[in-house]
């Protein structure tokens, strides 16, 4: 088997006897089997069954009980069934022309790329396809985002957001994947480092039936942009925020209780760091623990770090104030942003650092190494 290919169908019942017979008369020279991961709630299954008898390739149909993993699963579970390593990617309502399959694989066969990507947006391919100008409009405004937060991973990809791919299964890390939503090549490209080609092409009309796109995937794919470009540092950012309003509770209920302010904003201030560190501990930095020293001289580098912190930092906010003459609010969201970066940097590199480090790399190289696996590492958001 040279090729497989996977193809995600959800409620596409009048597509797919057109699908089957548009590929099959493209592939006539590959050796080629389809695979349909499907999650209809109509009579899509019967009519691949129905067509997988008389088909001139090997058919086969993943049916699964609930669409809950979406589209992007449904690949994953493709993938991994596939009888070939190279996989290709098409959807099951003929927006991604087949007859591009042959260029596709010819593409790939060159063996220098692990994934060769149909692009609407490199030279000669189109968008025309999508349903309308919001479409459109949504769709360009996303793919430069994206690629603006990934300028180095994705500089030679112009769109990440195709769902029209070919990828060979053994450069991809499925472990790593969090297949959430429709945006499972970003997935792919963010996690780990590919070679890429791209093959531009035409994003056709559907052939029948709707899109399943809808604002909810749109909000999945925020999340997932989020989750895999800041990594730890975005629930890094969620717990310390949590922390300020927490901080903020106890001052204002020990003030109210008759306690002096100063001593409420010191037991608010300790209060707070130490439920960070636990917090912390448990769902930011888990996956190093075990590697790092022991919990409590984790603890000390920690709670030493942020009372440090706390007392450098407000100095340096009234120097900013006083000599610089930057108003209080501005010093104060200044010196707070600098302290999380800082403070992120501080607890991945340092307090959950590995206990043995090999040969030693230059240390400029390692913090950059570091500081980049701990960006592009999963989080849970
Ligand atoms: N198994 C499964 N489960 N398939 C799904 C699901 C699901 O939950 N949701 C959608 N699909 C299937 C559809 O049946 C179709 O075959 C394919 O995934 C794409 O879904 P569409 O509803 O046609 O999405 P679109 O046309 O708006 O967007 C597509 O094209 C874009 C541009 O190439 C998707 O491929 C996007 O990811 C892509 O960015
Ligand atoms: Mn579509």
């Amino acid at each position: 088997m040279q090729l497989s290919i996977i193809v995600p169908t959800y409620n596409e019942a009048p597509n797919v006897a057109e699908l089957i017979r548009r590929v099959s008369a493209a592939t006539e020279s590959i050796d080629a089997e389809v695979i349909f991961v499907d999650d209809s709630t109509d009579d899509t299954p019967d009519v691949i069954r129905q067509v997988a008898a008389s088909a001139s390739l090997p058919v086969r149909l993943v049916h699964r009980s609930s669409r809950a993993g979406g589209l992007g699963s449904a690949v994953v579970e493709g993938m991994a069934l596939a009888e070939s390593d190279a996989c290709l990617v098409i959807d099951g309502d003929l927006q991604h022309p087949p007859e591009l399959i042959p260029v596709l694989f010819e593409r790939f066969s060159r063996g220098d790329a692990d994934v060769v990507i149909a692009s609407r947006y490199a030279g000669g391919g189109t968008a025309t396809g999508l349903a309308d100008r919001t479409r459109v409009l949504v769709s360009k405004a996303a793919t430069a985002l994206t690629r603006a937060m990934f300028p180095v991973r994705l500089r030679e990809v112009t769109d990440p957001m195709t769902g029209y791919f070919l990828v060979d299964r053994r450069a991809v890390d499925a472990a790593t994947l969090r297949p959430r939503g429709f945006k499972i090549l970003l997935e792919m490209l963010a996690r780990k480092n590919l070679r890429v080609a791209e093959v531009p092409f035409a994003f056709a009309g559907r052939h029948a039936g709707e899109s399943k796109a809808s604002l909810r995937q749109g909000l999945h794919f925020l999340t997932q942009l989020t989750a895999l470009r800041f990594g730890k540092m975005s629930l890094f950012a969620v717990i310390g925020g949590l922390g300020a309003i927490v901080n903020l509770a106890i001052v204002w209920g020990l003030t109210a209780a008759g306690v002096d302010y100063i001593l409420a904003a010191v037991i608010a201030a300790e209060t707070t760091i130490i439920g960070n560190f636990l917090l912390l501990e448990r769902f930011v930095f888990h996956d190093m623990r075990e590697a790092a020293g022991s919990v409590w001289l984790r603890f000390a580098k920690s709670f030493s770090f942020n009372n440090a912190e706390a007392l450098i930092r407000i100095p340096i906010m009234a120097l900013l104030v006083e000599t610089w003459h930057i108003s209080a609010v501005v010093a104060t969201g200044l010196t707070l942003v600098v302290a999380f970066v800082v403070r992120f940097v501080f607890h991945s590199l340092v307090v959950y650092a590995p206990r043995k480090a090999g040969i030693e790399p230059t240390r400029a190289r390692r913090f950059v190494e570091e500081l980049d696996a701990q960006a592009m590492s999963p989080g849970e958001l």
